[in-house]
């Protein structure tokens, strides 16, 4: 059985501060929104609840925070990586039937996309931990939640937990692996694609985003960065330059067949995000190993 992050006993920070950056989103003129996102708000914990309100009160702090992230302006690339799979996904629906989301943490696209999804089922797989939270928190705001496949991945292989899950793999369905795999060593990154590839139907697509080696200036942000994801217990493990992302799909059954970065969809929204992430669309197209 595959590493994958330490065992967490309690909801997942990182799951917190990328909900936090969705809800800071929210905080901008609706035109000027990269996403929109009016769910994240109701799942922060407390301080960052706090810093939203500060940020509510005063547009500068929203923008200092904004600008200051981790030492870079990481909302912004939270924020283009989210829009970015909408839209993968958005542009999918008609090949798949079904979606599912790994290591979910707060996202609400099981609410925000509801009317695109026409009723195709979405189970968002998580740690039991953030699950349960996002699910008390889902019924206290009086939303019904998405079913939910908790699951701790460093104990319970990936294959076994999803034959067992409600979703059937005969389906193809749009995988959904957001903000997870650069917490991973790579080994546990290509176990999970491999797992993925053997369950679910030829047709299947993986959207994720990978960590990219950064140098000069933006290295520098992006090491700061590094110890703040310590700091919240879940250092990053996993680089890959972009050129490889092909390579490392290929290897696990999975044809790149959509590659961006996030520096690239902010840009398009007139965001200045690092780049330091790259955003990959992956499809199944052959025969189950
Ligand atoms: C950075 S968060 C990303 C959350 C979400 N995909 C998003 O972008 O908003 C990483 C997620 O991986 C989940 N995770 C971490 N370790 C896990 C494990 N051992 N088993 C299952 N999920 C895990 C965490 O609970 C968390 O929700």
């Amino acid at each position: 059985m595959f590493q994958l992050m330490n065992t967490l006993r309690q909801a997942s920070l990182t799951a917190d501060a990328v909900c936090f950056a969705r809800a800071l989103e929210h905080l901008r003129p609706p035109e000027a929104r990269v996403i929109d996102d009016p769910y994240a708000q109701l799942f922060l914990h407390r301080p960052s609840r706090a810093l939203l309100r500060a940020a509510a009160r005063a547009p500068t702090t929203r923008e200092a925070l904004r600008a200051s992230s981790f030492g870079l302006d990481m909302a912004a690339v939270i924020t283009a990586r989210h829009r970015w799979i909408d839209d993968q996904l958005l542009a999918a629906l008609p090949e798949v039937g079904q979606v599912l989301i790994l290591g979910a943490g707060y996202d609400s696209r099981a609410w925000r996309l509801r009317a695109p999804l026409q009723n195709r089922p979405l189970v968002e797989l998580d740690h039991p931990a953030t699950a349960a939270r996002k699910v008390r928190l889902s019924k206290r705001a009086g939303l019904e939640p998405a079913p939910s496949l908790p699951a701790d991945l460093a104990r319970e292989p990936l294959i076994e937990v999803l034959t067992a899950g409600p979703l059937d793999g005969s389906i193809p369905t749009f995988i959904i692996w957001e903000g997870v795999s650069m917490y991973l060593p790579r080994e546990a990154v290509t176990t999970t694609l491999r797992a993925l590839r053997a369950w679910a139907a030829p047709g299947s697509k993986i959207c994720m985003d990978l960590w990219i080696p950064a140098s000069g200036l933006i290295g520098i942000g992006a090491r700061a960065s590094q110890v703040g994801l310590k700091v919240l217990g879940e250092p990053l493990r996993f680089q890959i330059e972009q050129g490889e992302v092909g390579d490392l799909f290929s290897a696990c059954g999975f044809t790149l067949t959509a590659q961006s970065s996030a520096h690239e969809v902010a840009a398009r929204f007139g965001e200045g995000a690092p780049p330091v992430l790259a955003l990959a669309l992956g499809t199944s197209t052959e025969a189950r190993p």
